[in-house]
Order: structure tokens, then sequence, then C-alpha cells
């Protein structure tokens, strides 16, 4: 897998990064930004009503989600400590060139921060941002921490359907306070099934440009 990658523009002007041996796109072609915004900082960081939020994200890819939520956590005080999973990582020439700061205010230099902090450990990125990746495989997912909200955005069900297993939800579910959120874009039957045998109550809102729903699911 990830023979070969490539960067592209969706609608709204941002890049994303297309795997043509797999068709699949590491955003919506609608826009990486706008439905990054939607999904993950709308319905789920959001809806998290504390000051000190521990965030749990399948997937770290372009660093889009980190992103948003590091300059979120700017502007609402917020503490965040942001675990990341990511199997294959982008390399400097990929990540490098994204254009997300020229859409988000003109910091380039942070995305490079969050791209260039060290694997497995943690790395204070600035006073109100904490980041940990760790370099491994969702399905062997472990972690000494316990986590208020899940952005979990891995590749279509339809491309990894073993990563939206209710194994993969269940681990995930054993790190998890009561009543914290999951949230995904797929609103695929099969994964709600999968959500609610792990432990969750799946409800659906309305989606992005170009989806018309997608998941928020409650644990416990
Ligand atoms: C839909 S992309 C989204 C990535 C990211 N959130 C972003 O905004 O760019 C899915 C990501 O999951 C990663 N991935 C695929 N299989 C994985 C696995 N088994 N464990 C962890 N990450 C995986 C891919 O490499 C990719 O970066």
């Amino acid at each position: 897998m990830m023979a070969e990658r490539r960067i592209e523009q969706t609608a709204d002007g941002s890049h994303t990064i297309f795997i043509p041996e797999l068709g699949e796109h590491y955003h919506s072609i609608h826009g990486s930004i706008n439905e990054s915004l939607h999904v993950f900082i709308e319905n789920g960081l959001k809806r998290v009503r504390a000051s000190k939020i521990r965030i749990l994200e399948v997937g770290f890819g372009t660093g889009l989600n980190a992103l948003l939520t590091c300059l979120n956590s700017q502007s609402s005080e917020s503490q965040i400590y942001y675990e990341s999973w990511e199997k294959y990582p982008l390399k400097p020439e990929e990540y490098q060139i994204l254009n997300f700061a020229d859409y988000l205010g003109g910091n380039h230099r942070l995305l490079l921060q969050l791209h260039e902090a060290p694997w497995e450990v943690p790395s204070q990125i600035t006073d109100h941002f904490t980041l940990i990746k760790r370099a491994g495989d969702i399905r062997n997912f472990n972690s000494d921490h316990l986590f208020d909200l899940v952005y979990f955005d891995a590749f279509g069900p339809a491309i990894q359907p073993d990563l939206w297993s209710t194994a993969v939800f269940s681990s995930i579910a054993q790190t998890l306070e009561d009543e914290a959120i999951l949230v995904t874009y797929s609103v695929k039957g099969q994964i709600r099934r999968n959500l609610k045998e792990a432990g969750f109550r799946a409800t659906k809102v309305p989606g992005p440009k170009g989806k018309r729903e997608i998941t928020v699911a409650f644990y416990g």
C-alpha cells in the first residue's frame, strides 16, 4: 500500500492527497478545510465542554485536523492533548508544499512544526497544544491516556473495512471517558452497528458540502 501519492486541489482551494492505486482522497474533493472544519471541529471539538480536552486521532495524514485543532485551542484558550496514529507518514517533500496555511491566516511554520515533531514523544507545540504522534497501525492501538474525543479519520470502509471493525472501536472505547464523543465522516450501516457493539450510541447529523450526513457517536 501507499505506492504513489499525489497532491491535488479541492473545491475550496485547499490541498488533499490522492492515492491512484486505491482511488482514494484523504479529504472530500468539495473542500479539505471545509470538510475538516465541519466534521471534526464543529461536530467534534466544539461539542466537548471542558477546558482540558484529550483527543485521539486515527490517521494523522496531512496534519490538517491537528492544525485546525491547534488554531482553535489558541482562540478558545483550551488545553489540548492530541494523540494521533499514523501508519504511512507523509514525506517532507509532500507535507512541505501543503497550502493549508494560505487559507488559515498564513502561519505555514505551524504545519511544519506538527510534521517535524518527533514520533512517540510528546511535543509542546504551543502553550495550548501538546502533540504526540504514534507511528503504528491503529489495529494495535494502546495508550496510557484517557480520551474525551476521537477523530476517526481512516480511509473509507470500502478500502479498509478492518479498521472500522468492532475490535478496533472496542480497543479505543477502553480508553474513553464516559460520554466521550467519536466523530467520523461515514454513516455506513455496518459501521454504526460496529460502533453500537463497541458501546457507542451513534447519531447522524448533517454533513459538509457534498455529503448528506456524518456520524457523531457517544460512548457509555
Ligand atoms: C482519510 S486519510 C486522513 C488523514 C488526516 N486526518 C488528514 O486530514 O490528512 C486516512 C489516514 O489514515 C492513515 N492510515 C491508513 N491505514 C492506517 C492504519 N492501519 N493505522 C493508522 N493509520 C492508518 C493513512 O495513511 C492516512 O493518513
